[in-house]
């Protein structure tokens, strides 16, 4: 025991010595406005369970650059369209790196992922590759059909729900669609539950989802991580075994079968083949295929499913906005039809109903952490290399100096201007914006516009047990996607007429 006690004291010792240093150093250079902060914890007693929500409350009080400490690790927090630009536009280049990552350390074999990949030659040839081979307008386009068919069976199943008078649980059905859908691209087939592990796919992808978001203090304070006293470390560790034994009975299925005619080639066919004929033109084998399919699981299938449950539910909060995107969708495709993909450009009060529903909840309201590559000056603060950088877009997103009466659903606030919600109005980012901009963003927003669409023009929904509209929980729970706290349930009317 005596061992420990004399390990906490060096560790105290050493922080004390730091922040003096950082006080001394801190004087020289102008730092922009921070909360008070404690010895060796920084700021972190200031973050609960809903980050988005403390940096926003901490930074109206403090101002849209806000600097924080979490433990050992310096983080700026930018909370307003100006320093967002700034961040993702302007000084682009410096904050396009992510931090260390200890998740996609062991799930993405060393952060050779996509999402966690630190800026490099490495990361930019491989997110090209995967720009131009797995996510572009060409390939999307050859999965028309395999959504077409899913989302039918989709409705099939609500109508039967709706004929047995059935209360519905939106959020799981949303989530099974999403998640067939993106193992049909991914992997050529969709996966039951059992055929992951004793543990279920969803359950899986859903822990990994939720370590990649965890507080873990390891990142801040080294010597708790060597101690693992969250136990993260083992989960991750064993969560990377599962996924390694998966993805590689799935590649061997896939070398195994390559000699069957396929139409469309599925990303492990495509990253297979590219890997055969060496024109990727950059170390890649196995690992760096595994690591990326991580990334298109985990990154694919819970951002769409949660943009259409938060829809869902601001629709069945707001009837008469649901009334207006219905007679949108009568007019456009007709109560005889089912909605297409090619109805997608014509529904303008649709694309309206997405982009109020990700100012007001957005996915990844912090985006995924930035870091700095070089030492910066932001609106006059200097801001070190290797700083943390977070852009809060919930902040944004619910600024009453940006947005009038921000915290009201409405749609209509689009009609009249033209805020474009792919990174190139700092207004309202839901995908980010710049080099580390979401590169799966044409991929979401069609599936997003069309699971909507469809639900809306097929179903008329209404809250279950004469559950009012103001009743209805609408917090968030936040993680690398943020969803709502409790499942949306709710009952659907079949309503088209064929
Ligand atoms: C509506 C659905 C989606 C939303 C709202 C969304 C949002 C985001 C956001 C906010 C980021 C972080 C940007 C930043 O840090 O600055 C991101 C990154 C990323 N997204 Fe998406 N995303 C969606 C769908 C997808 C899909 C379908 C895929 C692929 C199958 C995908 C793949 C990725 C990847 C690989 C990154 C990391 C990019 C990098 O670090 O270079 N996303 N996404």
């Amino acid at each position: 025991m005596a061992w420990i006690w004399t390990a906490l004291t060096g560790i105290l010792f050493l922080y004390v010595i730091q922040e003096l240093l950082t006080q001394i150093f801190k004087k020289k250079k102008k730092q922009p406005p921070s909360p008070n902060g404690l010895p060796i914890l920084g700021h972190l007693h200031l973050i609960g369970k809903n980050p988005h929500q403390d940096l926003n409350r901490l930074s109206q009080k403090h101002g849209p650059i806000m600097y924080i400490r979490f433990g050992s690790v310096p983080t700026y927090v930018l909370s307003s369209p100006a320093g967002a630009e700034l961040i993702l536009k302007t000084h682009d280049a410096v904050f396009a790196s992510r931090p260390p990552h200890e998740a996609s350390k062991y799930i993405c074999h060393e952060q050779r992922n996509i999402t966690f990949g630190r800026y490099g030659p490495y990361w930019r040839d491989m997110r090209k590759l995967c720009t131009l081979e797995l996510l572009s307008g060409h390939k999307i386009s050859q999965f028309q059909a395999m959504r077409k068919s899913e989302i039918g069976l989709f409705v099939l199943s609500l109508k039967e729900s709706a004929e047995k008078h059935e209360t519905v649980d939106v959020s799981k059905r949303v989530a099974g669609l999403s998640a067939d859908m993106v193992c049909l691209m991914v992997f050529g087939r969709k996966y039951e539950d059992k055929d992951f592990d004793e543990n279920g796919f969803k359950a899986v992808v859903t822990e990994t989802l939720e370590l990649g978001a965890v507080l873990n203090l390891g990142e801040y304070f080294p010597v708790l991580g060597l101690l693992d006293v969250q136990g993260l470390t083992r989960r991750m560790k064993r969560l990377g075994k599962i996924f390694d034994v998966f993805l590689e009975k799935i590649i061997d299925d896939h070398v195994e079968k390559k000699q069957e005619k396929k139409q469309t080639l599925d990303f492990v066919d495509t990253m297979m083949g590219i890997m055969a004929s060496g024109k990727a033109g950059f170390e890649f084998d196995r690992r760096h295929v595994k690591a990326v399919l991580v990334d298109m699981i985990v990154a694919g299938m819970d951002t769409s499913a949660t943009v259409i449950e938060w829809a869902m539910s601001e629709l069945i909060r707001h009837p008469q906005v649901m009334k207006k995107l219905q007679k949108e969708l009568e007019t456009v495709v007709g109560l005889d039809h089912m909605v297409e993909e090619s109805h997608l450009e014509s529904l303008g009060y649709l694309e309206m109903v997405v982009k109020e529903t990700m100012r007001i909840h957005p996915v990844a309201p912090l985006l995924l952490p930035h870091e700095s590559m070089e030492d910066c000056v932001i609106d006059g603060y200097h801001i070190p290399k290797n700083s943390r950088v977070i852009v809060n877009t919930y902040a944004i997103g619910r600024d009453p100096k940006v947005w009038p009466n921000p915290e009201k659903f409405s749609p209509d606030r689009f009609l009249d201007n033209n805020v474009d919600m792919k990174g190139r109005d700092f207004r309202l980012l839901p995908f980010g914006s710049g080099r580390r901009g979401c590169p799966g963003m044409q991929l979401g927003l069609i599936v997003v516009r069309l699971v909507i669409a469809q639900l809306v023009h097929c179903f008329d929904w209404e809250l279950p047990d004469g559950m009012l509209a103001s009743d209805l929980d609408m917090e968030d729970h936040f993680g690398s996607v943020t969803c709502r706290n409790t499942h949306l349930l709710a009952n659907p009317t079949y309503r088209l007429q064929k």
